[in-house]
């Protein structure tokens, strides 16, 4: 009889910490079938963007002559799907009808899609999907970086490849310039370091002409001509 209690005892003890356990951890698996769910519809929404929308409002959000930008903008993502789906009154023209129901090419989930892409703006998933990232390399020495002058194009993402060919250790910054890192963050807050025969990398996408300065910031490095620009053109 005790004995049998005992048996009863410890199976509830298992069912009580067994049960919390399966919870959370059905838990996890929903929030990464969620997150997994969030990036499939980033996906599909920039490869929509690309094709049905980047034409007017730019390719990077940023807007043409023809249309304001998206990127960044304050509309909720029920006004976009409003604007995609039945058309603006800035631009009375079936041209901006684009629901299946109204006689558009989208289907509601596309254009849902669309609008969650845009109200969380992915330059990484835009770039990928293009594939067009422009590579650069670049060498850091004593007290050069060469090229010292980069051109670079509004809305073409650039990666510059550092490599430090030099006996001493270098680094980088930059300041000035718009431009959006792949990585997010601030431009003017990157540092890198690079050891001798160390390289490191830098990805950007330029929103605005300008120019951008890069330097390295170690102790007189800078004053000894290791400086240079992006310059960026539309
Ligand atoms: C043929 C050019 C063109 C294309 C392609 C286009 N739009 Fe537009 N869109 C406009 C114009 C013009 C306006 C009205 C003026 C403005 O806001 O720029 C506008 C306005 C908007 C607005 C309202 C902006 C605001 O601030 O009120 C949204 C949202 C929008 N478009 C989303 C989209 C989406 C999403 C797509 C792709 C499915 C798309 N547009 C494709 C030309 C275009």
């Amino acid at each position: 009889m005790d004995r049998r209690i005992l048996i009863g005892a410890v199976l509830t003890l298992i069912i009580a910490v067994a049960v919390p356990v399966y919870w959370t951890r059905e838990e996890t698996r929903k929030s990464g079938v969620e997150a997994e769910l969030e990036m499939k519809s980033l996906e599909q929404g920039a490869a929509f963007y690309v094709t049905n929308c980047a034409s007017c409002h730019g390719d990077y959000g940023e807007g043409t002559a023809d249309a304001s930008p998206l990127r960044g903008t304050t509309l909720e993502i029920a006004d976009i799907v409003r604007a995609a789906a039945e058309g603006v009154e800035a631009f009375p023209s079936t041209q901006h009808v684009y629901a299946r129901d109204a006689g558009g090419p989208l289907a509601a989930h596309e254009i849902a899609d669309i609008a969650f892409f845009i109200k969380n703006w992915d330059a990484e998933v835009l770039a990928e999907l293009r594939g067009d990232v422009r590579q650069i390399d670049v060498e850091v020495s004593e007290f050069a970086y060469e090229p010292s002058e980069i051109t670079a194009q509004v809305g073409e993402p650039v990666r510059l490849n550092l490599v430090n060919v030099g006996q001493l250790s270098h680094a980088w910054r930059m300041e000035g310039g718009e431009v959006e890192l792949v990585d997010g963050g601030e431009a003017d807050d990157v540092f890198l370091e690079l050891e001798p025969g160390g390289s490191a990398a830098i990805e950007f996408i330029p929103l605005k002409v300008g120019t951008l300065t890069f330097y390295c910031p170690l102790p007189d490095h800078a004053d000894r001509g290791e400086v240079g620009t992006v310059v960026i053109v539309d």
